[in-house]
């Protein structure tokens, strides 16, 4: 069966050249930078696919937006814009913005959680549990067992393991648990949706045990057009109407609106009615990220966010959106490469370790993929597996991932079917070649989060 390519809904009114490279060029390149595709010049990348946050193209309205932009320090117009078009769309009383998903963690986290205390999230990004962490509490992940079998087609693969959820609140002592986290969709997952009834549910065992909770709200657009697609009782209504009754399901948001909101920097932070935790924010607020009506961006970055906050729930665009995600998919599984699936709403996480048989963990099989992929067709990707899980703390030896991912983030509005076309084509000529592609030995590593830094090298 073929999937047919949801055409876009715009058209092309500026267009950024890419240089291209021979593959000699590439093969160069990619030796100068250590085997490290976070060591190559962007200039040097075909089709940058390392991730989908803040790569995303903005609108000819976003960017009339940025003409509009108020840069007064206090009660700029742009800042009341965007608290509107939060309180409209997410029913919360409360919005504050900052400069990206991290500094709502920074500023939130502190406020709610320290030493003796634990998060339970149905799965932590790096940066919300490093900040978790910083906050001297501990970060646990409570997903469902599905997410662990990327061959395993369920629709809501981001869900909260509930019965887990209550055993370790009663674990803990709910006194002891100070957050719960609904990470949506849940990017370490695969970008995989939560569906409304585990919000839900999720929501009534907050309430049960009096804990507060916080929404992970990058990708919530994507979950919402999820939702409406698979979740019984919901293809009739609209996105918005989806996303409120999502985040009724809440008391808080941190939100990296380098994602769905389709913008290159800026973040948010809402709260349903807590007006004294609000009062805290604020806080915060002017001391890590500036005053309280810019939140540590400009007022041009508040305009754009504003307007783009509405175009990432308009449906046209996430039919075409996720959509483009499925003919990908599609295309794959015609070729018989496996990945998780189905497909997420912001990556493709083909499963390295199926595709190199001969590679073993510690040949990093996630990692030789992107390699193999940015020397045959100057694809950037990344890998999620032991490459980048490091080492044992105590015994310094490499860790054995569950999984040797490689990801496929898309920026939104950014590449075309003939991009999508080109990845599919550059897999399947691994594929036909998997034995002539190199595991990777680390020659120099860092001591924390090694994978950004690491120098490599093939393994003959
Ligand atoms: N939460 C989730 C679910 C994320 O995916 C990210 C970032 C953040 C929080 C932090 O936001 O980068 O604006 O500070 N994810 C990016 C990625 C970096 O590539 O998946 P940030």
């Amino acid at each position: 069966m073929s999937y047919k390519y949801v055409p876009e809904p715009f058209r092309i009114k500026m267009v950024e050249t890419i240089k291209m490279l021979t593959k000699e060029e590439r093969i160069e390149k990619a030796k100068e930078a250590n085997y490290n595709m976070f060591n190559l010049r962007g200039e040097d990348v075909y089709i940058d696919l390392l991730t989908d946050s803040g790569t995303n193209a903005m609108s000819s309205k976003q960017w009339a937006g940025v003409m509009e932009g108020d840069e007064a320090y206090a009660g700029a117009k742009s800042y009341y814009k965007l608290v509107d078009a939060g309180k409209d769309i997410f029913g919360y009383e409360f919005i504050q913005p900052v400069h990206q998903g991290r500094a709502a963690e920074k500023v939130l986290f502190p406020l709610m959680m320290g030493p003796g205390k634990v998060a339970i999230s149905n799965m932590f990004f790096d940066t919300t549990r490093a900040h978790v962490e910083i906050a001297g509490a501990r970060a646990i992940d409570c997903v469902v067992a599905e997410a662990k079998d990327p061959s395993k087609r369920a629709p809501f693969k981001g869900n909260m393991d509930v019965e887990k959820l209550e055993r370790l609140i009663n674990e803990h002592g709910p006194e002891n648990v100070a957050l719960i986290v609904m990470t949506i969709t849940n990017n370490s997952a695969g970008g995989q949706p939560v569906s409304i009834q585990n919000l839900r549910e999720v929501y009534e065992v907050s309430r049960k045990y009096n804990i507060p909770l916080d929404i992970d709200a990058a990708r919530f657009a994507e979950n919402a057009y999820f939702i409406k697609q698979r979740e019984e009782g919901y293809a009739d209504k609209s996105i918005k109407e989806i996303v409120r009754e999502m985040f009724s399901y809440g008391d808080s948001f941190t939100m990296s609106a380098k994602k769905d909101a389709i913008v290159n920097m800026g973040g948010l932070i809402g709260i349903k009615d807590n007006a004294e935790l609000y009062q805290k924010v604020k806080g915060n607020t002017i001391s890590f990220e500036g005053f309280v009506t810019y939140g540590g961006l400009s007022g041009r970055d508040l305009e754009a966010l504003s307007i783009g906050l509405y175009e990432g729930i308009d449906e046209d665009y996430l039919k075409y959106r996720i959509g483009q995600m499925e003919y990908f998919a599609a295309k794959l599984d015609e070729a018989g490469i496996a990945y998780q699936s189905p497909v997420g709403g912001h990556g493709l996480f083909i499963d390295a370790a199926a595709l190199l048989p001969h590679l073993k963990y510690n040949d990093f099989p996630g990692h030789a993929l992107a390699v193999q992929l940015y020397i045959e067709a100057g694809i950037r990707t990344c890998d999620i597996g032991s490459y980048m899980l490091g080492n044992d703390p105590d015994t310094g030896e490499q860790l054995e991932s569950e999984f040797e991912f490689t990801r496929f983030a898309i920026p939104r509005r950014v590449y075309t079917q003939a991009h999508i076309d080109i990845m599919v084509d550059a897999l399947i000529k691994i594929k036909e070649n998997a034995k002539d592609v190199p595991g990777y030995k680390i020659t120099w590593e860092p001591p924390i989060l090694r994978h950004f830094q690491a120098h490599l090298e093939p393994k003959k």
